[in-house]
Parts: structure tokens; sequence; C-alpha cells
């Protein structure tokens, strides 16, 4: 894979550059500039290198056809704002649009098309229309890991047309995610939450091969503990996933990786009640488990000191209930606390744990977090991605 930062003189080329601008709107307005301010670096170093840029993105999905609310209208504005520099915003079909178009005004430095997703052919892979946005630039650049799951027309069948190469924040996000999953410090731990075990299981299985440690916490604990005979009253849970969880533990054995659940719980009769702590041995049928208690938190603690790396995804909870949060907080200010001290190599991602990190103040405290969903997990799961295959052709 050749990435932007080696090639030699990009002095007055047109750069394509596919970014990944799928962030969320409410009336207009951007709510969250987590993935805006990712790429930045990237957007600073193409103008310093005297570049003409064409950004491409999707946001939202309107299903090939134009949504008045998945314009990328309001996230230009955004991202104009942030790096301070004007941004011509193009809101033609794109087919209508012409390399002769772009950049006739000789103070224009930046331009970005409307939503790709607005046309069919972008998730279709349609190699007309990845030919037709080929045109637009000398160069095309990747800076959009998180949609590189997606073979679409402006991630993988753009590749073949004209000369391609990763971004900046694409090689972070894959220089990070190879120190997790292959070039690492033992022990290493994944602590993965949320509550969807089926979503997750190729992960588990994939990670068990190579990792010390997989602690299982959230909802998805609640399928362990009923496996394991232990009454989980009214807690969520997913159904049929027994076999999955067997084959987990019977993997851990021929690996030799630990996995931990808790041995602790919160409950709370209803979803906003008050807390109680139990021991998994004490739960009642109208129960609902919604965090791991202070004997679990002392016991992840002490796994994660004794770890030289660090893999995490999903809540430990129901964060959301500042009640039930104090699982995550303990994992994610421990992480923080070991990453300080130099002591620790730490990867974070996923929706919810990004949200919870910047929530609390720690973002910056991992040696990386990840903003990418599915891309994420498909790359743990030791999925190729169509996108990254490109790049590498
Ligand atoms: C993401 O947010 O994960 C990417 O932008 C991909 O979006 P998608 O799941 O709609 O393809």
């Amino acid at each position: 894979m050749k990435s932007i930062k080696d090639l030699k003189d990009l002095n007055d080329k047109k750069v394509l550059l596919r970014l990944d601008l799928n962030v969320p709107l409410k009336d207009g307005k951007v709510t969250d500039n987590t993935r805006i301010d990712k790429i930045v670096p990237t957007i600073d170093f193409l103008l310093k290198q005297n570049t003409k840029i064409v950004i491409l993105s999707h946001v939202g999905r309107p299903g090939g056809k134009i949504v008045n609310g998945l314009s990328l209208k309001p996230i230009c504005l955004k991202l104009e704002n942030i790096i301070n520099k004007k941004i011509k915003f193009l809101s033609k079909n794109i087919y209508e649009i012409h390399d002769s178009d772009l950049f006739k005004d000789g103070s224009e430095k930046i331009i970005m098309l409307e939503n790709l997703r607005f046309l069919k052919e972008e998730e279709e892979n349609n190699e007309k229309f990845s030919k037709h946005l080929s045109n637009f630039g000398d160069i095309y650049v990747n800076d959009a890991f998180s949609c590189s799951h997606r073979a679409h027309s402006s991630i993988d069948k753009i590749t073949k047309f004209i000369p391609s190469y990763s971004g900046l924040q694409l090689d972070t996000e894959i220089y990070a995610l190879e120190k997790i999953t292959s070039d690492f410090k033992k022990p290493v731990t994944c602590i993965i939450g949320g509550s969807k075990i089926s979503s997750k299981i190729n992960i588990i299985r994939n990670l068990i091969k190579k990792f010390n440690n997989i602690i299982i916490v959230g909802g998805m604990a609640n399928n362990i503990l009923e496996y394991k005979g232990y009454n989980i009253g009214k807690s969520i849970k997913e159904m049929r996933v027994e076999n999955i969880i067997k084959d987990i533990f019977e993997l851990s054995i021929t690996h030799d990786c630990r996995i931990y659940y808790p041995e602790d719980v919160m409950v709370s009769k209803e979803i906003n009640g008050s807390p109680e702590e139990k021991r998994i041995n004490e739960i009642s049928d109208d129960d609902l488990i919604l965090d791991i208690g202070p004997n679990s938190i002392n016991t992840i603690n002490s796994i994660i000191e004794k770890s030289k790396t660090i893999l995490w995804n999903g809540p430990a909870g129901y964060f959301e209930n500042p009640k039930f949060a104090r699982g995550s907080l303990a994992i994610g200010k421990k992480i923080a606390e070991k990453n300080k001290s130099n002591n620790l190599f730490s990867v974070a991602g996923g929706g919810d744990t990004v949200f919870l990190l910047n929530k609390i103040g720690i973002f910056n405290n991992f040696n990386f977090v990840s903003t990418a969903g599915g891309a994420f997990l498909e790359y743990l799961e030791g999925k190729e991605l169509p996108g990254i295959k490109a790049l590498k052709q």
C-alpha cells in the first residue's frame, strides 16, 4: 500500500480525497465533530504541498436518492469553520460535473462534492461512476478507513482508474490496529462489552488465538452468566447463543486464553431505579443487571495493571445513566492512568466507547481511538477490507 506521505512531488496536483464525513446531524447541524477533527492534519498536509483538493464523502444512507436532510452542505460549513479556509461546495448532480468545471477560479483550493450516496451507482461499485469520479483528480487518496469495509465506487473500483494512495489518517488507523492484533507486547487483553454477542463473536474467535485475556462485560456478559447456570432475572440477553459461548470456552482452552466475566454486578428493578450490589448467585427474577460490581472492577483493574497492550470495545453497563456508569468509568480511568505512565499501548473503538471517552475527557489518554464502526470490527475479525485490498493492488 502506497501512502500519500511517500510521494515526493505533489505540487499543483489535484487530489481526489475520499473522507468519511458521515457524522451525526440534528436539525441541519453537526452534533459531533470527532471524525471531522481527525482529518484536519490530512488537509493541512495537502495544502502545504500546494495541492488542490476535491473532497468526496457520503453521509447517512439515502439509498441512491436525494434526501434533503442528508446533504453534505452543513458538514462542509463545519469543516470550513474548523480549518478556517474556504471550501467550494458543488451541489450539482455529480454526473453533470466535468473536470473543466473544477478550480476555474485560481484562488480555489478545496472543493467538496455532494453526498455520493445520492447516486445509486456509489453503493453498486459501478465502474462507470468510478471512472467519472476519477476524472476529477490526478491522484486518489483514501483517508476514510471507516468506510473501507464497503466495496463502493469511491472506495474500491475508483482505484482501477487513477494512481491511488492511503491518507495519513488511514495509515495511523492501520498502524494502530496492526500493533494491537499482531505486533504487540504481551500480556495482551481485550475488554469487550456492549449487548450483541453474535455481532462480536468473530472478533472474540479471532483474538482468542493471540490474546492472553478476554474480559467480557456489558449485556454480552449476561449471556455468559446464564450459560454458566446463574439466574440473570429480566436482564437483556441474546437468544440462541449457547453454541457460540460453548465455542468461546473451548477455544480459550485450546489457545490458553483466560476468559473473564463479572463476579458481581449492580442490579435494579427498573432501568432508571436505584443500584443494588449483588454477587452473581444472588440475582432474583425481577432484577436487571445494569453494571459490573466493585469486585469485578478490582479484578479487571488488576488484569489491566498486568497488561502491556489493551484493546477496548463496548461499555461495561448502562453507562448512559450515571448510576450505572461506574464500571465503564473505572475501566476507562485505569487504562488512561496506566497509559500516562507509558506502561501500556491502548486502543479503543466503537461508537459508545468513543462517546464515553469524550464524555469523561480521556480520549487523548489512549494511544489510538478508532472512530470507525463496522470497519474497526471487521478488521478485528481478521477480514480483508475491500478498500484496503484495492489500495494494495
Ligand atoms: C460508518 O459510519 O461506519 C461509515 O461511514 C460507513 O457507513 P455505512 O455503515 O452506512 O456504510
